[in-house]
């Protein structure tokens, strides 16, 4: 057994009930009862939804067995036979696939992410931040929902970079159909006495009509550019054109609609999150919303900023490099182990479901110094946990996010382009995170807009 882990002690997590083992206590509040199980438990757990196990790993050197080392031996939770949870949403597209599929369409869709393509994709970001953020002005010194602001933002921003498209006159529906269908594939997934599809109640309407609504959008987007004849040398393209080594085949529509909704869906919700949370974050440390207008201002002085200036503006990239450890947007991976195997000196069964649980690793006392506090300086000091696993909102391994360097250009990039112009305040007391695949507000998260005072660009 490949396994160099040191050794850790399996707890079984008190409080089972007949049945439903912990059912009720992790529908209600899934992120608390993951974390308050880890901080009680230890770094190994387990823990059980119905009939299901689940394992709880929150320990950096448990997540690298998983995800790196014994990467082979742990595959995606999903049987594109019988799809549940976000499989239904999104097939068995690069987040859902395993195995050959997922190495085939990785080796297609990786290209379009490569450095060089990502700093002509940021002139494209910026300009997409503009027009959206002018839209604002009617709300200056009135409030606005961040969160959904972003999602409307990063939404635009995948469009337009990955499909050459603009979705601004879809977005209020397109919020709400992914809204809808991922808490729909969240409860189903979490919830194993979920009633299946085919049982007509009025949720798995909803559900079957927002779904046939993102199907038209997927298919229409492909019908318009094979149609069309224009290229564009964007994913879209690069879909249409791959070619199976050995048989030439392109991929079939049903693959590329997968393929072309999971980019959509993974491209803008965890960025999304990402975003409201730093301003959650910069709202409530005023100090550290001074010292980022003051890094902003002085490089920018008052222009759009562009990839040329993300070196020169280091506090911005640590203040999103810190909400992403505080609010990781994936804040557990979930891997199925292929084969019996062995972690950290656990045993675990073919089938077991595991959970990496990146929110509770990016808070392990043992790996941070002061986990629980917002330190944005704490990036800047070069200061890195002693283990690489224990920060790992991208993932890590072979599946690790393709998004990456997108992800690391456009987030501090927004940042600075809505903090040059605006001040954000917190309009509401509290702000709760809520676990639904992804680490959002709940109930999204209300924030003032005061117009700031644009520096005039120095004429040197
Ligand atoms: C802050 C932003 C982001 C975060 C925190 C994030 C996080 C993650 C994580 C943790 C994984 C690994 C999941 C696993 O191992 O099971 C992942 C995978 C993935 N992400 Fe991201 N992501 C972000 C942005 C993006 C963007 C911008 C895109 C696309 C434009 C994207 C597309 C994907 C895809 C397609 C996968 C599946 C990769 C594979 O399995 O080969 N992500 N992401």
């Amino acid at each position: 057994m490949p396994d160099s882990a040191p050794s850790f002690t399996l707890v079984d997590v008190p409080g089972a009930v007949p049945l439903l083992g912990h059912l009720g206590a992790f529908r209600k509040q899934p992120l608390e009862m993951l974390t308050a199980w880890w901080r009680q438990h230890g770094d190994a757990l387990h823990f059980r939804l119905g009939t299901r196990t689940l394992y709880l790993f929150s320990h950096p050197d448990l997540a690298e067995e998983v995800l790196v080392k014994q990467s082979d031996r742990f595959v995606k939770v999903y049987d594109p036979q019988r799809p549940t949870g976000l499989a239904l949403v999104l097939g068995n597209g690069l987040v859902t696939s395993s195995g050959e599929v997922w190495k085939r369409h990785r080796r297609i869709i990786q290209p379009i992410f490569h450095r060089s393509r990502i700093a002509t994709m940021a002139d494209r970001m910026a300009q997409v931040g503009e027009q959206r953020i002018a839209a604002w002005e009617h709300h200056a010194g009135g409030t606005i929902d961040i969160a959904a602001e972003m999602m409307k933002l990063a939404l635009e921003v995948i469009s337009q970079t990955m499909f050459s498209t603009s979705m601004t006159q879809h977005i209020e529906r397109i919020s709400h159909a992914l809204r809808v269908s991922i808490k729909y594939a969240f409860d189903s997934f979490s919830n194993p006495l979920f009633l299946p599809l085919w049982v007509p109640t009025a949720r798995n309407r909803e559900f079957h009509s927002v779904m046939q609504f993102m199907d038209g959008l997927m298919y229409g987007l492909l019908a318009e550019r094979r149609h069309s004849g224009v290229h564009h040398d964007d994913l879209l393209d690069l879909l249409l054109q791959a070619r199976d080594e050995e048989t030439g085949e392109g991929l079939s529509d049903r693959e590329l609609r997968d393929e072309a909704l999971t980019i959509f869906a993974a491209g803008h919700e965890t960025t999304a999150n990402a975003l409201a949370w730093t301003w959650y974050l910069l709202a409530t440390h005023p100090e550290a919303r001074t010292r980022f207008h003051e890094e902003i201002d002085r490089v920018l002085q008052g222009r759009t900023p562009n990839a040329d200036d993300l070196p020169q503006l280091p506090y911005t990239r640590a203040l999103f490099d810190e909400s992403l450890r505080l609010y990781p947007p994936a804040p557990a991976v979930q891997r199925k182990a292929a084969t019996p195997t062995t972690v950290g000196g656990v045993s675990l069964p073919e089938g077991a479901f595991v959970l990496v649980g990146t929110y509770n690793l990016h808070r392990h006392p043992a790996f941070w110094s002061n986990p629980e506090q917002f330190l944005p300086e704490r990036w800047l000091d070069g200061e890195r946990p002693s283990n690489r696993y224990a920060y790992i909102p991208f993932g890590a391994g072979p599946r690790t996010c393709v998004g990456l360097h997108f992800a690391s250009v456009e987030g501090p990039l927004l940042l600075a382009l809505i903090g040059r112009r605006y001040d954000l305040q917190l309009a509401q007391e509290k702000v709760e995170p809520y676990l639904m695949v992804t680490l959002r507000p709940k109930g999204g998260m209300r924030m003032t807009l005061h117009p700031r005072k644009i520096p005039v660009a120095s004429t040197v």
